[in-house]
């Protein structure tokens, strides 16, 4: 069969991520759920992506087909990764596991991919001193508060080195302070990794801050309305969000974002 939506000339060369015509339905018949799309979207490698959109428009529906978690209903989705570097997700509620300790979280992805364990014992290790959890290494994920929960996940989905990260509202739960701590490492390391990244939030100052573009939906069924690229160059730091464009962008993203909610509350 021809290719619906063959490659344009403006397309990046070679996508890590391209979705063409995607959407997602719920169910069958009178009871069905139109969720999301249709969506085109292509993340260049490198390339730090941000999503916003109303509560139920969809978003974490993207998310899930990205990581292969979902089928899209039509369309298609297709993932590049070079090697056998893999594709990590980290979830709306951080998705650890309450069972196993924190080292045994973290290397979790380590063990799928077979890496040896003392190997695997030492990059989990790495990774939970840079989020500042060494010590809590042998304990149980109960036993920390939402914040060290949330670290604990990053550090699991990095520790794979993954060359795309899918990022799920990562830090929703968090307290304002933690927020924009968290926020500032993930720009440093994401720009020390170049890790390719779609990362959806509810925040405009967070999309504003780490993406190197912001992707508006619209109210369910999600479609993209707007792109708009943060004027900050790289190396970027949290210092961009005292700068008068971030006000104005943020003004701007929220009067898309507002009309879009209008539409939501009044269906
Ligand atoms: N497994 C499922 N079965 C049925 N309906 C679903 C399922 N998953 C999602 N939906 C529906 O699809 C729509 C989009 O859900 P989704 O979780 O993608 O929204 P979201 O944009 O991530 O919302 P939020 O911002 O609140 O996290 C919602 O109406 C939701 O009820
Ligand atoms: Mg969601």
């Amino acid at each position: 069969m021809e290719d619906p939506h063959p490659p344009s000339p403006s397309d990046p060369p070679h996508p890590k991520l391209r979705a063409r015509a995607v959407t997602r339905t719920f169910g069958r018949a009178a009871g069905a759920v139109h969720a999301l799309g249709p969506i085109d979207l292509d993340i260049a490698p490198g390339e730090f992506t941000c999503v916003v959109g109303p509560s139920g428009c969809g978003k974490s529906t993207l998310l899930r087909i990205a990581a292969g978690l979902l089928r899209p209903s039509s369309g298609e989705l297709g993932i590049r990764t070079a090697a056998r570097r893999p594709v990590a997700m980290i979830f709306q509620d951080y998705g650890i596991y309450d069972w196993k300790t924190v080292q045994a979280n973290v290397r979790f992805g380590l063990d799928i991919q077979r890496v040896p364990r003392k190997e695997a014992n030492a990059r989990a290790k790495d990774w939970l001193t840079r989020m500042g959890l060494a010590e809590f290494a042998g304990a149980y994920p109960t036993a920390l508060s939402g914040g060290m929960r949330q670290r604990v996940a990053i550090a699991r989905a990095l520790a794979v080195e993954p060359e795309i990260l899918l990022m799920d509202e990562p830090f929703a739960a968090l307290d304002a302070q933690l927020r924009t701590i968290l926020q500032d490492e993930l720009l440093t390391l994401t720009q020390t990794t170049r890790t390719t990244t779609l990362f959806i939030t509810h925040s405009l100052e967070e999309a504003i801050v780490l993406g190197d573009r912001v992707l508006v939906m619209s109210a369910r069924p999600g479609r993209f309305i707007a792109e708009r690229r943060p004027p900050f160059p790289r190396p970027r730091s949290g210092q961009v969000r005292a700068a008068p464009e971030f006000t104005a962008l943020k003004s701007e993203l929220w009067e898309l974002l507002r009309a879009e909610v209008g539409t939501e509350a009044a269906a």
